[in-house]
């Protein structure tokens, strides 16, 4: 038994070096990842159909019949013996090796990959580019190029998770994961938190937005100037990037929670009873701490922001003119 298991281990160590020396140019892993998976389905599938069509067909037809006594003592049969073990054998170590393949497609990064830094928090993602720019929850990429996300939280421990390329990495605290996918198609995806983070996880999206190259530099180009926006440009920026829009309106319509319309310095009733003047400083304390001061006849659903005072000022200043 145990020089099988060396064998196995040898096997399974050896033929992958073997199997992908050759096949080094580079495969977009979304179709091994679907292949693989296709062809666990099948085997598995096959096996199933062929042990349970046996059972029934075996039990029809050897089933005990009225007036039959104890059938025969079998004592063994080697030969059946060892094609039973050699045949799921040959089997595992196929699949073993098949996704050995795929994992190390999957940690290896090719080199000319673009890098993005993705950062979890409580709830969003924040990303940073290689040229210095920024954006909150939207990761934009050119066609074409391998990306390489560097993840880490914040927080506490999420995960990042994009169906689309069939990718899925730990973000934790203190420690820098990376994974790769290859966006091949033009086209905007979504990025998903697969780890319960608490409240707002389930608000916890980023679209992937993937561009042709020149529109690609052209977007940069715009970002660069937007560093040097205005206060209530940037304002409503954020107001729009960070998802406000979702539950709040502009237009003075009642929907989720408060409309942002006549916001400023506006009497609010709280849900414990008191009133407050919707100045810059409840304003801001309410974005960075919401429960404190839910407003009366809406529940509180809204996840605190940590955006800097500076982001802060720009979404006040925006709030104002409306
Ligand atoms: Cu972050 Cu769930």
């Amino acid at each position: 038994m145990k020089s099988i298991l060396t064998l196995m281990a040898a096997v399974l160590l050896l033929l992958p070096s073997l199997a992908s020396a050759e096949g080094a140019a580079l495969v977009d892993p979304v179709k091994s990842w679907d292949n693989h998976w296709n062809m666990f389905l099948t085997i598995v599938t096959t096996l199933w159909a062929f042990v349970t069509a046996l059972v029934i067909y075996m039990s029809l037809k050897y089933r005990r019949k009225k007036g039959q006594g104890d059938g025969a003592y079998i004592h063994g049969n080697i030969l059946l013996e060892v094609i039973w073990t050699a045949v799921p054998l040959i089997i595992i170590i196929f699949l073993g090796v098949q996704s050995w393949n795929v994992y190390r497609q999957q940690i290896t990064v090719p080199k000319d990959a673009y890098e993005v830094n993705v950062e979890g928090f409580m709830w969003g993602w924040n990303v940073t580019y290689p040229e210095g720019l920024k954006t909150i929850n939207e990761i934009r990429v050119p066609v074409g190029r391998p990306v390489k996300v560097n993840l880490t939280s914040k927080d506490v421990l999420h995960a990042f998770y994009i169906p689309a390329f069939r990718i899925q990495e730990e973000a934790i605290p203190g420690r820098t994961t990376n994974i790769w996918f290859n966006p091949v198609q033009k086209g905007e995806y979504t990025a998903y938190c697969t780890e319960f983070c608490g409240s707002g996880h389930s608000l916890m999206l980023a679209k992937v937005i993937v561009m042709e190259k020149t529109d690609f530099e052209t977007w940069q180009g715009k970002q660069k100037e937007g560093m040097v926006l205005s206060p209530l440009d940037k304002g409503k920026k954020l107001i729009a990037d960070l998802g406000c829009l979702g539950c709040h309106n502009i237009t003075g319509e009642k929907t989720a929670a408060p409309t942002f319309k006549g916001i400023s310095g506006r009497e609010t009733i709280l849900a414990d009873g008191r009133t407050v003047k919707a100045d810059d400083s409840y304003m801001a304390n309410h974005i960075k701490d919401p429960k404190s001061t839910t407003v009366k006849g809406y529940s509180q659903s809204m996840p605190p922001y940590n955006l800097s005072d500076e982001e802060i000022n720009a979404v006040t200043t925006y709030l104002k003119t409306l």
